[in-house]
């Protein structure tokens, strides 16, 4: 089998949260791919890095009074172990805040400028007058163009689905100071894509061979008919540039203008290559010369597929870099048949899973065991991973050693028979390795951990049909029992093997158990006889079903310890019960905050001017402690107690109660309710 060289990347992580599971899930399809490869014995190396740049990450720092720098070193600390604590075996996980990013950027940059690819005009963006900056499309929000609904985004209406341009927003507002953005001209520049369409074509329809002589297509056929889609619609240039104030790398020659993130985000591949080259005396040029013979694929989710499948081979491939051999697109994980969700403690941080004491390679093997190499969404069903996992893995693999090992050791002082008759069996396991490895390759995880438990089924039904311990109490059995449990040893074994891509741990520790070096793939090729092995110990748990309750609870608390909520809060006694009737009486409804201001004279209360969709009102709320900056509030969603009678106050007449969360006792905090997407000022609630 010839030698290949494959360089393996999954997606840059943002560098403004923990990894959640939907991280997890490519990282371990990714990851799952690159130890199947190693374990062939090709040079495979596989690298990531945090996604650093961009207003988001230079706004979230700004809220906790760092800088961009200390919170994205901050945030690689977080990343790493979550990645190391599933077992993701990175062969570099880098930042693209980094100077040899920095570097490839600019050189990138310069050789599109000097193949004429580069072009600059003046273009109209919205800018926040208050902040002093212009304002990302996420950042501008206000009522949709098509639908009227409030608060939607300035690139798409979560209510009607629409997409529009920012200054298409009715009423908009700046998400980051609330004030009313104005629009201001300045000077962007654009990477030519449309002048890429006809290598685009090409290559997105295309395939490379590999050194091995295979064919591998650049793109998944539902990936090929989604860009020839795009590319027939015709191709817009790209805006790779934004203005100061940014948190990202200046681009030459043009002061208080910066990389679009989404430039620099891909060439971090490259740098965190460059810097694994660097420190392993690795032939950089060699892997990125547009003739190289290495191939070089990326993992991503299926919604940035724009991104990896035109800009980035256009950007390589006009700044004189070789292309992608393959995009292996994915699709979403979704929990229990739904998005993922913090209310319901669904949206579920890696570190949480890992803090409630659950074993990495149970979530492993559960993804795995759905994953294939078509774009399509995988649900991660809590009962059924319990169920699976401890049916699967306990029960039909690991059982096999627990049933056979302890007779080798107490029976036969370690040792494998020296030989065995029985050999249909290992044969049949044997014989399947080249249909797994291809499952394998073709990213097709389920098909090969189905067609491993159909061989750990008949494994056991080898079990039940020579009974060992019945064996082990018959006499002049000896040589019969030694053989059995050899023959078991040895399926094991093979199982394994195949199982060490996606169970790395576990396979280590089997390793020991079998005193054997590190198992690579055409290890298959040969049985283990004669061996004296060691004691076995127990390699994995059965899920305990609480555990994925204390899981979920996690998580929603998660969400309490981001609210600012106080430790411990204190209840108050439960009012008198009422009946639905009294409740009816009071009528809640969604209001819109307009204006918050001070009171003068005032410690206390806030004054609020609050859009009821049918009319507008003031309400005066004792916030003031909790609200330091009242501008932050407008334009959010509060709940208003809308027929409650008016009150004369010294500072004017309060129309409506704002209402509030607090505790028993005056420290616990006072905290606004909040709303979901969607509702609109004058919905009742009730
Ligand atoms: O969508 C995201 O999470 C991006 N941070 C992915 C970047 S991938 C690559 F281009 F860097
Ligand atoms: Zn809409």
């Amino acid at each position: 089998m010839s030698k290949r060289k494959i360089l393996v990347t999954s997606a840059l992580p943002y560098a403004n949260a923990g990894l959640h599971l939907g991280h997890m899930l490519e990282q371990i399809q990714t990851d799952v791919w690159v130890r199947f490869q190693k374990m062939r014995g090709h040079e495979c190396y596989y690298v990531c890095a945090d996604d650093t740049h961009g207003a988001p990450i230079m706004l979230a720092a700004e809220k906790q009074g760092i800088t961009p720098t200390q919170l994205v070193d901050a945030v690689r600390e977080l990343h790493l172990a979550d990645s190391q604590g599933f077992l993701i075996g990175h062969d570099n996980y880098y930042s693209t805040n980094s100077p040899e990013n920095k570097a490839f950027a600019e050189q990138v940059y310069k050789a599109l400028r000097a193949d004429d690819k580069i072009s600059s005009r003046t273009i109209e963006q919205l800018f926040d007058p208050e902040k002093q900056m212009f304002l990302p499309d996420r950042f501008v929000k206000g009522e949709c163009p098509k639908c009227a609904a409030k608060d939607q985004y300035g690139d798409n209406c979560e209510v009607c689905g629409a997409t529009y341009n920012p200054t298409e927003l009715k009423n908009p507002y700046s998400a980051v100071s609330g004030a009313k953005p104005v629009l201001k001209t300045s000077e962007h520049y654009f990477f030519r894509l449309g002048e890429c369409a006809d290598f685009l074509k090409g290559w997105t329809s295309g395939s490379s061979t590999r050194a091995d002589g295979e064919s591998q297509p650049h793109l998944q056929p539902e990936s090929l008919n989604k860009m020839n889609e795009w590319i027939e619609g015709g191709l817009q240039d790209w805006d790779i540039s934004r203005d100061a104030p940014y948190f990202g790398f200046e681009i030459p020659d043009a002061p208080g203008k910066y990389f679009y993130v989404w430039l620099d985000a891909p060439i971090g591949y490259m740098a965190s290559f460059k810097h694994l080259c660097d420190s392993k005396g690795i032939d950089f040029d060699a892997w990125f010369k547009p003739d190289s013979d290495a191939e070089m694929y990326h993992f991503i989710g299926k919604d940035i597929l724009y991104f990896h499948a035109l800009f980035w081979p256009a950007m390589l491939h006009y700044s004189g870099l070789r292309a992608p051999t393959g995009v292996f697109a994915h699709g979403f994980l979704t929990v229990d048949g739904q998005k993922m969700s913090k209310s319901r403690g669904t949206f579920i941080q890696a570190k949480s899973y890992l803090d409630c004491g659950l074993n990495p390679e149970w979530m492993r093997y559960y993804m795995a065991a759905k994953l294939n190499g078509r774009i399509e969404d995988i649900d991660l069903n809590l009962n059924d991973f319990v169920a699976r996992v401890n049916s699967d893995l306990v029960g039909k693999y690991v059982n096999i050693a627990s049933r056979s090992a302890g007779f080798i050791s107490k029976r036969f002082g370690g040792k494998l028979a020296d030989s065995v008759a029985d050999t249909a069996i290992l044969h049949k396991l044997q014989a399947a390795a080249p249909e797994l490895a291809a499952a394998f390759e073709a990213r097709e995880y389920a098909k090969a951990l189905r067609d491993v438990m159909a061989l750990a089924d008949e494994v056991n039904a080898y079990v039940d049909a020579n009974k060992p311990w019945e064996l082990a109490k018959q006499e002049g059995q000896d040589a019969r029992l030694q053989e059995v449990c050899t023959v078991l040893i040895n399926a094991f074994r093979l199982l394994t093997i195949y199982l060490k891509p996606v169970l790395p741990k576990l396979a280590e520790g089997v390793e020991a158990f079998l005193g054997v070096a590190p198992l690579a793939w055409s290890d298959a090729d040969s049985l283990l006889l004669g061996n004296t092995i060691n004691t076995y110990q127990h390699l994995m748990q059965r899920i305990d079903p609480a555990l994925i309750d204390k899981l979920i609870e996690a998580n929603k608390q998660n969400m309490q310890a981001t609210s600012n909520a106080p430790a411990a809060a204190a209840y108050e006694p439960l009012a008198d019960t009422i009946k639905i009737d009294d409740f009816a009486k009071v009528d809640l409804r969604i209001g819109k905050v307009l204006a918050c201001n001070f009171v003068e004279g005032s410690d206390k209360l806030l004054q609020f001017t609050v859009d009821l969709g049918f009319e507008q009102r003031n309400i005066f709320s004792g916030i003031r402690s909790a609200y330091q900056e009242p501008e932050k509030l407008v334009g959010r969603n509060v709940v208003v107690v809308a027929n409650l009678a008016e009150r004369k106050m010294r500072f004017g007449v309060s129309q409506g109660m704002i209402v509030c969360a607090s505790g028993a006792d005056d420290n616990s905090g006072l905290f606004l309710l909040d709303v979901d997407q969607g509702a609109a000022p004058g919905m009742r609630i009730g």
